[in-house]
């Protein structure tokens, strides 16, 4: 007898049921089997929800066959830039536009990407969208990607893979020529002020391994080589945001207090936590150095950093530009149609001061223009 024959027998026995019953317990035994095969179906053309074991969350999506799916994995909610970025790029993959965006947020953890990307990958999505929180660490998952033919295209931050046949294209931002001009603006504010004096820099940098950080910081590193009275006293990271740049800020204060001369911010974010560390302990923030104030340095010129900049107590702001949305859409559409893309694009960006007299710098034998702020354009800002 197998399994469920004996649970029959006994349910027959138990009700002593006659014939006519029988047929109706096989009735109710296919009724049961019938809905658990509709709600396992309907489960499957959803996508996972709910918080998992990181307490992070996925969308509820729908997929349907008439729509584009998108796979997005983003790094988290750390910074203004990301949230800005967050919002653009689900304005883009927007249904009405077409498609049926997955929309993961990984909590700054590279394991929750790599999770996100697998199941997007179970669930045949038609493209995944990656902005890697570090640059190692994703040939197998883009492997198994590859595999199940789903193309790849990475933005913002980059990827470091053996084959970057695993991938479609990049687009992002220069990180390395973003510190190549925020450390020139330094060189020529400094010169054109008559500062001759050692400068002692604490570098707060984003979270290690990410293209951000390696690019800002090596920047950094190279105009200390060149600039022989710069010295980097401190480095730290502040993993992009205000809580953690607060924290590093303090511990930096305590050990260095008025040495510090320039705080180099690897985001505004850390700046915003820089600052309210440095004036909590009753010091200036601003770019009268020689009479002790705290210069502060920033990147991705959010509305906040930027109204701090025009208020002098961030010097030089050099944007990083989060609005992906509408880029990474222009890709898709592209291929959609038939057509090809650049395997890599960099994207361009601005750089504002408080100050006017630096208008334009040389940075890779390429003048750059380094803009005035003023409140229109801060109130003109997108993010
Ligand atoms: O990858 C872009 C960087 O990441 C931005 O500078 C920063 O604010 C963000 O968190």
């Amino acid at each position: 007898m197998t399994g469920w024959q004996e649970i029959e027998a006994a349910f027959i026995k138990k009700t002593h049921f006659n014939r006519k019953r029988q047929s109706s317990f096989c009735f109710v035994v296919c009724v049961f089997f019938i809905v658990a095969a509709i709600s396992l179906v309907l489960s499957g053309c959803g996508q996972t929800d709910g918080p998992d074991t990181d307490g992070k969350k996925t969308d509820k999506v729908q997929i349907t066959d008439e729509k584009i799916t998108v796979g997005l994995s983003q790094i988290g909610s750390e910074s203004d830039w990301r949230m800005a970025s967050t919002a653009s790029v689900r304005s883009a993959f927007s249904s009405a536009a077409g498609y049926d965006l997955i929309f993961d947020d990984a909590q700054q953890k590279q394991e929750n990407q790599l999770k996100a990307i697998r199941e997007f990958i179970d669930q045949g999505v038609d493209y995944i969208i990656l902005d890697p929180i570090v640059e190692t660490g994703w040939d197998s998952v883009l492997s198994e990607a590859k595999e199940a033919g789903i193309p790849v295209i990475v933005y913002d931050r980059r990827i470091e893979v053996d084959d970057d046949s695993l991938y479609t294209c990049w687009i992002g931002s220069d990180f390395k020529l973003e510190g190549e001009r925020a450390c020139v603006w330094l060189q020529e504010y400094l010169e054109s002020s008559g500062v001759d004096r050692n400068i002692n820099i604490v570098d707060m940098q984003g979270t290690p391994g990410a293209s951000a950080q390696i690019g800002r910081t090596a920047a950094l590193e190279e105009a200390v080589m060149l600039n022989k009275n710069w010295r980097i006293i401190a480095q730290d990271t502040g993993d992009f945001t205000t809580a953690k740049g607060k924290e590093v800020m303090v511990d930096w204060l305590t050990k260095y207090g008025s040495d510090i001369n320039v705080v180099y911010a690897e985001n505004d974010n850390m700046a915003y936590g820089a600052i309210e560390a440095i004036e909590a302990r009753g010091y200036k923030v601003g770019l009268d150095i020689d009479n002790g104030e705290f210069m502060v340095v920033s990147f991705d010129s959010s509305h906040n950093g930027l109204q701090l900049t025009l208020n002098g107590k961030i010097a030089v702001n050099t944007e990083c530009n989060p609005l992906y949305g509408p880029r990474l859409t222009e890709i898709i559409q592209t291929l959609e149609s038939g057509g090809s893309v650049e395997k890599e694009t960099y994207i361009e960006e601005e750089q504002f001061s408080g100050i006017s007299y630096i208008g334009t710098i040389q940075v890779r034998n390429h003048p750059y223009t380094v803009t005035h702020l003023t409140e229109n354009i801060i109130s003109d800002r997108q993010y």
